[in-house]
């Protein structure tokens, strides 16, 4: 994920200047926590990184975040570290419950130096994950006036949490609110590109003669491919709207050409041809559309330099250009059309072969030949329910 600015003044935190000019970390720590939570890295990498510089700078054997879900008023497990982390990220605690849940209602930072003896301490956490919390300290989330949730460090290493690190954690807390909160409002924003790149969509399936099951079947084609050529998971949906606006700038060519029941002429063709440069213009410059540019604009380049509109080759192309060509080629091989019968399977898997290196990345037809089973699987369970 690509971080969102995240110089902001923090105007709800009234104690961060008090705090910072004496119980800062020491200096390398706080600037690398620092540099990490501005860096391009995936926010929850980041966080788990600042986490453990966190553990390492107290000398604390785990750590945690918990987030406040306001529909059910409850605090869960948003990232955690040690060893009872995996069955941390299932547990939810009332938000009035324990440590954090008073951190959390006060807005206070609690220290406990021991966990036996504290009556806010809630034990059905570590009954549940056979941890044993000795010590801690949790310091509340905040954000914009609001607290998102809590910051906790759990049993010292030697002895127990000090004042200072209590103050150092606070300090913390200021940087990792901010990080979460341009987290989510890069992802509000992504979603709401994501849905009008959706509703663009629909305009392309009223016009196009492509389906709209064609177009979730390509999206789902892409998804099989995208792991084996190192596309992270988290791009995953992005890749399959995406690759949903390939032919969006068909919306652009005239009916006569777009809607005529026969072959095109050359003249035509020519016409045809420019959809793949209208559709990046229609999608415009925005950084959050870029795939979406990248695959309308790409998609009929070919590995060999044959394809149009720029006669791009080989790795020029982007990547996610080229498994979508792929995948709309042998869909639209083995679809009826209104100007030609669906190919049998066989004749368009030996075209995707036949065209490794000429049409297509010969990676990449190796890679959808040893899937095709699946491809053509999923193809027979997801049919037009329109007949041309
Ligand atoms: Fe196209
Ligand atoms: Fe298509």
């Amino acid at each position: 994920m690509k971080k969102a600015k995240t110089k902001k003044t923090l105007k709800s935190e009234p104690t961060k200047k008090k705090t910072a000019s004496k119980a800062k970390l020491d200096p390398t720590s706080q600037n690398r926590i620092i540099k990490l939570i501005n860096s391009s890295l995936n926010i929850d990498e980041v966080l788990h990184l600042s986490m453990k510089l966190m553990e390492k700078t107290l000398s604390a054997t785990a750590s945690s975040i918990l987030l406040h879900d306001p529909e059910t008023n409850e605090l869960k497990f948003y990232l955690a570290t040690g060893a009872k982390k995996e069955i941390l990220k299932v547990i939810r605690m009332p938000a009035d419950k324990g440590v954090a849940g008073r951190s959390f209602q006060t807005g206070r930072t609690l220290l406990i130096p021991d966990a036996a003896k504290s009556s806010f301490f809630y034990k059905k956490v570590d009954d549940k994950t056979k941890f044993v919390t000795k010590n801690l300290i949790a310091t509340p989330l905040p954000i914009r006036g609001k607290r998102i949730g809590v910051l906790e460090v759990l049993n010292k290493a030697q002895g127990t949490f000090s004042k200072q690190d209590e103050k150092k954690l606070k300090n913390m807390a200021a940087e990792i609110s901010i990080a979460i909160d341009n987290a989510r409002l890069y992802d509000e924003v992504k979603r709401a590109y994501i849905d009008s790149m959706l509703n663009m969509s629909k305009a392309e399936i009223y016009r196009d003669v492509d389906t709209g099951k064609h177009i979730e079947r390509c999206g789902e084609y892409a998804l099989r491919l995208a792991p084996e050529f190192g596309i992270p998971e988290k791009e995953h949906e992005n890749l399959r709207v995406s690759m949903m606006m390939h032919d969006i700038g068909k919306i652009a060519i005239p009916d006569a050409i777009l809607l005529k029941p026969g072959r095109l002429d050359d003249a035509e063709m020519e016409v045809m041809k420019t959809h793949a440069t209208k559709g990046g213009e229609i999608l415009g410059q925005a950084p959050l559309l870029q795939l979406a540019v990248d695959i309308a604009t790409c998609h009929h380049e070919k590995w060999d330099g044959s394809g149009y509109p720029k006669g791009l080759s080989g790795n020029n192309i982007p990547i996610e250009a080229r498994i979508v060509s792929i995948c709309d080629v042998f869909d639209a091989l083995i679809s009826v059309r209104p100007y030609k019968d669906a190919w049998p399977v066989d004749e368009a898997l030996a075209h995707i072969k036949n065209e490794s290196g000429k049409h297509f990345d010969p990676d990449l037809v190796n890679c959808f030949l040893s899937i095709s089973n699946q491809i053509i699987k999923y193809n027979r369970k997801h049919q037009d329910t329109e007949a041309y």
